[in-house]
């Protein structure tokens, strides 16, 4: 019998977290701590590829992360995640943050960051992930996009 998995489309691991910008997120500027959106950006991006796998996942890589623009206390900080490209037990994700004044409604979006993890078993040794399923022309050319960046970061360890 096949121990190969379903597929699974981008859609069923897209993972959206907000948060309230409160005064300890505050960089000695008075704005936002960059960390902060680090950390929720690889939250997000794990609680993705959990929902993609259903295994615990680990980070193994981060790309560029770019701040655009700086994010106020009392910002509300929206950021989506979505599996963007699978390998047999590495997943891609794509991490978009948005800053929101809940007064004005003014939105920006800040950040977009590509990270990968990787599903362990319960011995903690890499598992087979199922492969992703595109649904659009943006999804499929993302996820073409995504073999190309991985085929580049292993070259990079290399
Ligand atoms: C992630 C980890 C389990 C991979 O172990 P490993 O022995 O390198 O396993 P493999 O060589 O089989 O690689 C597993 C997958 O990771 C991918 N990978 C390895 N290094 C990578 C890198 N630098 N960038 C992107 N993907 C990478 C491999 O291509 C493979 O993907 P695939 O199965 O889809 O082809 C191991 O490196 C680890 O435990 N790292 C620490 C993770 C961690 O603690 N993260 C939090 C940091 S605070």
């Amino acid at each position: 019998m096949s121990d190969a998995k379903p597929g699974k489309t981008v859609n069923a691991s897209r993972v959206t977290l907000s948060q309230l910008m409160q005064p300890e997120h505050a960089n000695t500027h008075g704005n936002v701590h960059g960390g902060w959106i680090m950390k929720l950006i690889d939250e997000a991006g794990a609680l993705a590829c959990m929902r993609h796998a259903q295994q615990r996942v680990v980070t193994v890589a981060v790309d560029t992360i770019t701040f655009r623009h700086p994010i106020r206390i009392g910002d509300l900080v929206i950021i989506t995640a979505e599996v963007s490209f699978v390998g047999r037990t590495s997943m891609e994700v794509e991490v978009r943050v948005e800053a929101e004044n809940p007064i004005t409604g003014e939105c920006s979006e800040t950040n977009a960051a590509y990270l990968v993890y990787v599903a362990l078993d319960h011995n903690g040794r890499p598992i087979p992930v199922p492969p992703l399923i595109p649904e659009t022309d943006a999804e499929r050319q993302r996820m073409e996009s995504g073999r190309a960046r991985q085929g580049n970061r292993l070259a990079r360890e290399r």
